[in-house]
């Protein structure tokens, strides 16, 4: 299993790429099912979930060919031959849920294996369910297979989701576009990827109002066709970049980075003393003197303060002057990169959902193990700030959601470097 070897290598200076969504790559490629005709997506992120996704759809019948680098992804779901969704894939990544939707609304019935727990939390499908049910599926559970199946058609119904669930709003979306009549989900997700995958079933054909916000409306059609999408930047990796010379210090411009896909995120940066300027090409991150202030951070959903950025966050949070409090409401065990950032000297405090982070001088480089994906790059962002040598273990965690790390950071100065195993 490769490693990251990071050293404490002061300011940094230059310009990140920001690559396309992998949360918005991941719905808009099962949205291929939905139709007869070609899907083709550019501006697709070179990762390895993208094709372990590219593998299931493959594994259905679809054809997905990846053309310039894996930038784009030209897919046809012509011919679906099959619609059990295997557990070996489905364990590897939970997001292969997202077929279910869209294979019930195309071909009345699909297998999906439960993906089962992972390491940030127990992630049930209970909303998924609801909601389709809601639209007339019949879902059973069995053998730890979700077996769903809508013999007359699926037809448009009222649903509201408890929670604004991201996955769940996206595979009633999908299945909604071709049932008949209207579907209106109440307190459905408002995250961007929600919108880059409206804005892409709209260029298919489908009637979808009211994407971004907590209520989106739609007009069910016989069929969609064909389109041509680019995926939606991705705010994720947007987010953990900036957070690079905030850490480190220095100055560094994040190209495509648009500030409304982070703007409670940039908010809390503001507040502990890093600026964000928005450039024609992107947005520019500076950290050029004093101290980073602690600030208080609870994640929620889009458009809170997000999850997905709260390990990063707090790698920064460990550097500053004071005592900030990260409260976690997403997930129920998404602090397991705390242990891993004390072993760098960092004081942290888990009980429950909370974390009370006390900033110190100095992170000191230390041997430190990637537990999931954003805790992987939180010890990565931790290591640049820390003083001699951070190795970063199990990797392949980091590969499912950043595309050539140590290139990215090594071309803004960071010493970085990854170590084959
Ligand atoms: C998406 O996961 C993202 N993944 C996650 O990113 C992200 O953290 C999450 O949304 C929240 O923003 C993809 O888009 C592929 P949810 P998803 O359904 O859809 C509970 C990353 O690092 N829940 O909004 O699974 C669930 O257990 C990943 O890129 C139910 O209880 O998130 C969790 O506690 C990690 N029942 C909360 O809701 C359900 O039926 C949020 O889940 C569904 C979810």
């Amino acid at each position: 299993m490769d490693s990251i070897l990071v050293t404490g290598n002061g300011p940094l200076s230059g310009r990140i790429p920001i690559a396309g969504a992998k949360n918005a790559c991941l719905t808009l490629m099962p949205a291929t099912l939905l139709s007869e005709e070609p899907l083709t997506l550019t501006n697709a992120p070179r990762l390895s979930d993208i094709r372990t996704m590219t593998a299931l759809l493959q594994s259905l019948g679809a054809e997905v060919t990846s053309l310039q680098g894996g930038q784009v992804l030209a897919m046809s779901s012509h011919d679906l031959n099959n619609h059990v969704a295997d557990y070996d894939i489905v364990r590897k990544m939970r997001a292969s849920n997202l077929v279910l939707g869209p294979m019930l609304a195309r071909l009345g019935h699909a297998v999906v294996s439960l993906p089962g727990g992972c390491a940030i939390g127990a992630r049930p499908m209970d909303l998924h369910i609801h909601g389709l049910e809601a639209l007339g599926a019949e879902i059973e559970l069995r053998d730890g297979y979700l077996h769903a199946k809508a013999p007359r058609g699926l037809k448009g119904a009222v649903v509201e989701f408890s929670f604004a669930s991201v996955g769940a709003t996206e595979n009633v979306m999908m299945a909604a576009t071709l049932a008949k009549g209207t579907t209106v989900l109440k307190n459905a997700a408002r995250e961007p990827e929600i919108v880059d995958l409206a804005t892409c079933l709209r260029k298919m054909g489908a009637r979808i109002e009211g994407d971004g916000t907590s209520e989106i409306t739609i007009e069910g059609i016989d069929r969609l066709h064909g389109a041509t999408h680019p995926v939606v930047t991705d705010r994720i990796e947007l987010g953990t970049y900036m957070l690079a010379p905030a850490i480190a210090g220095g100055e560094v411009e994040c190209l495509g980075g648009r500030l409304d896909l982070v703007a409670s995120f940039a908010e809390k940066l503001d507040q502990a003393g890093v600026t964000v300027t928005e450039t024609e090409t992107g947005l520019k991150v500076a950290r050029t003197g004093g101290p980073i202030r602690a600030v208080d951070v609870t994640t929620e959903p889009f458009p809170g303060f997000p999850t997905d950025l709260q390990a990063q966050m707090m790698a920064l949070l460990a550097t500053a002057e004071g005592t900030s409090v990260l409260e976690e409401r997403i997930f129920e065990n998404r602090f397991m990169h705390a242990p891993e950032l004390t072993r760098m000297g960092a004081r942290i405090e888990v009980q429950g959902g909370t974390a009370r982070v006390t900033g110190v001088e100095q992170l000191k480089g230390a041997p430190v193990m990637a537990t999931d994906l954003r805790a992987s790059v939180s010890l990565i962002l931790a290591g640049l700030a820390a003083e001699g040598e951070t190795v970063v273990s199990r990797v392949y965690h980091l590969d499912r959601g950043y595309e050539h790390v140590e290139t990215k950071l090594q071309a803004v100065g960071a010493k970085i470097e990854r170590i084959r195993g």
